[in-house]
């Protein structure tokens, strides 16, 4: 049977400035929702790329003394560099100064012209001529009496230009009853009211389609004093990258028309009137479906370069990653609505989400498969509890569905959301089903092994889900849980619920989203630091977390113990009684505690120790422990720690803390 098709669209994109987090926002979700149609079968086509034309790029070489090539081809190709480090794979990239556009734009034009949908005419407005631009007189704005140019300030003056316009009004009462009758067309609905009632209904004005003033454009062939307007170039893009209008249109043919243009609020206007009336004009089928989404602001503004508050995706990546930023613009807001973009949410996000929902299920059911099972999953057995793994196995179950029903509507964030509640509920078993007590009874071994198979095949959904919206993660999840048959990790697999196999051997790896310090990030992103710094530092400030945390590790392997040592060797060390007034995880570190401890009259000292994973940090507070405390200072995590805690370990890995019975002061001398 042949695969059915799923083609999807960006806004090909003005190249007159770099790429921001708000174009990378659009081609991440049509990125992800290629990615997970391919997941479930289809032939997939994505198309993405420039708008090149107009007086702005124009201008803006002008500015940079080179020609608009130059312009255009230097941002073309950051841009292409940016997808790359997004991890967008677009099927196709068009530019609107290449041949094979330029060639069929000229062709469409000219079609219109002689089937009578365009004519020349005297256009009659208001002109501003250092901005090149015409105004109607609503569009101008009054200023000390006068009136003068929206753009530029300046007054205006009356002037007539040749054009060639298109017969909007002619096809105003078809597209009406189209909208009117195809209620998926325009997404969200809202959206096709505010057209109808905006524009539709009230009358469509016939469209001045060439420019004479404009020389950065596509040329009309048969008239060349004019150039073609740039929405009608613009436009066609997304079916000249198909090869419409040439010999070679297989492409055309098997895809148009297209399954969703992707746009921003602010050209669904384009795309919904003008776009449906050319292709109407030029029989051919509408898009079956225009997706206006909100806009990504930066506090209550949308970013504009003119306001400063542009954000770029670059730093951004450099220093955390592709997958979470991706996570991010995919889960803050619904696609639709408008939403902020800010630092402060996006890092919270990392460690909500990321760090502690997704990452601690991973390595939690890894740990325990390693430490019940020797890191070999078992096979399951009879020994159920039907209250606590039922609820959990047929959500799990019915999980693809939810997340293909929210994906069919393009609601990114509530598909995420779909699966973080599966998430937060594996999280919720592992606390009511206590692991770690069925691992100290033998006999409650049959019922530890449906626990840690329940948990391993919730976790290998949530990767093949999560693939779409975080493409290296699964990879990284996969390797943990040692799935290595392809099949597994595919979204027919998911059609049936525990088929990870027994005998599958897991490997714990490293933290898959490491814990951050929310407040240093908003420093350190605030502080301006360009991308290549941030990422040094941040890579720098791993390097010596990792040393630090080796050697506190090292404390625990068995050192090469002289055979005897004099009795004065001991007394070096100063062992004293401390009693733990405060203690939490050190930020960043899934090992590190920082305590503070008090020694009575001594005073109060700072010490970090590697017993995280032991211990939660709230059940220490109040106890008596022994610290070595005349021991030179490290630094741990960038903490500065004034000890060390003493602890037993056995050969099972098994910590306790040491300590001495309840009746001396803190403070006081061990030995
Ligand atoms: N060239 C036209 C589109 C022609 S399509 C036939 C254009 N280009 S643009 O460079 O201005 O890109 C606008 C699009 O970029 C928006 O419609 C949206 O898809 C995306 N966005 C740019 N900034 C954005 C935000 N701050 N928020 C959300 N989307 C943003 O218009």
């Amino acid at each position: 049977m042949e695969k059915k098709t799923f083609y999807i669209t960006t806004p090909i994109y003005y190249p007159s400035g770099n790429m921001t987090i708000g174009h990378t926002y659009t081609t991440v979700a049509a990125d992800t929702m290629t990615r997970f149609r391919r997941m479930q079968g289809y032939d997939t086509y994505f198309l993405t790329g420039t708008d090149e034309h107009g007086q702005k790029i124009e201008k803006k070489a002008a500015e940079a003394g080179v020609t608009p090539i130059q312009y255009v081809d230097k941002i073309v190709a950051e841009t292409k560099e940016l997808w790359k480090l997004m991890d967008i794979e677009y099927d196709d990239f068009i530019r609107t100064t290449e041949e094979r556009h330029i060639k069929i734009v000229q062709k469409i034009f000219r079609q219109f012209y002689e089937q009578g949908d365009i004519y020349k005419a005297e256009y009659e407005g208001m002109y501003c001529t250092p901005c090149e631009s015409f105004w109607t007189p609503t569009q101008l704005v009054e200023k000390d009496g006068v009136k003068v140019c929206p753009d530029c300030g300046r007054p205006c003056q009356p002037m007539r230009e040749e054009s060639y316009f298109f017969k909007m009004s002619k096809y105003q009462d078809w597209l009406i009853d189209y909208i009117e009758t195809h209620p998926d067309f325009i997404q969200p609905a809202k959206r096709a009211n505010e057209m109808l009632t905006n524009f539709l209904r009230p009358g469509l004005q016939d469209l001045c389609v060439s420019r004479t003033s404009v020389k950065w454009g596509v040329p009309v062939d048969f008239d060349e004093k004019h150039t073609v307007y740039v929405w009608i170039d613009a436009l066609s893009n997304y079916i000249t990258a198909l090869g419409y209008g040439t010999e070679h249109d297989e492409l055309f043919q098997k895809y148009w028309p297209a399954d969703i243009h992707l746009v921003g609020k602010e050209i669904v206007r384009f795309h919904t009137i003008y776009w449906p009336i050319m292709l109407h004009a030029l029989g051919l089928p509408l898009p079956k479906q225009v997706f206006g989404h909100g806009w990504l602001l930066f506090g209550a503004d949308r970013m504009s370069k003119s306001k400063g508050n542009v954000v770029y995706p670059e730093p951004i990546v450099a220093r955390y990653g592709v997958d979470p930023l991706r996570y991010y613009l995919m889960r803050e807001m619904p696609f639709g609505a408008d939403g902020n973009y800010t630092n402060e949410s996006f890092l919270t996000r990392m460690n909500a989400d990321l760090a502690n929902d997704l990452g601690n299920l991973v390595s939690r059911t890894v740990a325990m498969i390693e430490k019940y099972f020797d890191g070999v999953l078992p096979a399951w057995t009879d020994a159920t509890d039907p209250e606590l793994d039922t609820p959990l196995k047929e959500h799990c179950a019915a999980l693809p569905g939810l997340v293909g029903e929210q994906m069919d509507k393009l609601q990114f964030s509530q598909a995420l959301a779909e699966i973080w509640k599966v998430i937060g509920e594996c999280n919720k078993y592992i606390d009511l089903t206590q692991p770690w007590m069925l691992g100290k009874d033998p006999e409650k071994k049959d019922r530890l092994a449906n626990v840690m198979l329940t948990l391993a095949e919730c976790v290998r959904f949530a990767a093949v889900l999560i693939g779409p919206f975080m493409p290296s993660t699964p990879a990284r999840i996969f390797a943990q849980l040692g799935v290595t048959d392809d099949k597994l990790k595919s979204w027919e697999s998911l059609g049936t619920f525990g088929l990870l196999p027994a005998g599958t051997k897991v490997c714990k790896g490293e933290a898959l989203f490491p814990r951050i310090d929310v407040n240093k990030e908003l420093e350190a992103l605030a502080g301006g630091k360009d991308a290549k710094e941030a990422g040094k530092e941040a890579k720098k400030a791993e390097k010596e977390e990792k040393k630090q945390e080796k050697k506190a590790d090292k404390k625990h392997e068995e050192p090469e113990y002289p055979a005897e040592i004099p009795i004065d060797d001991f007394f070096r060390c100063k062992i004293q009684v401390a009693r733990v007034v405060a203690c939490e995880k050190v930020e960043k570190s899934s090992k590190l505690l920082k305590f503070r401890l008090s020694l009575g009259k001594d005073g109060e000292r700072t010490v970090v120790s590697g017993i995280q994973k032991w211990y939660d940090p709230e059940t220490l507070v109040g106890r008596q422990v022994a610290v070595i405390t005349n021991l030179k200072t490290a630094k741990l995590a960038g903490i500065e720690s004034q000890g060390m805690i003493l602890s037993a370990m056995d050969d099972s890995g098994n910590l306790r803390l040491m300590t001495v019975e309840e009746g001396v002061e803190d403070g006081a001398i061990i030995g």
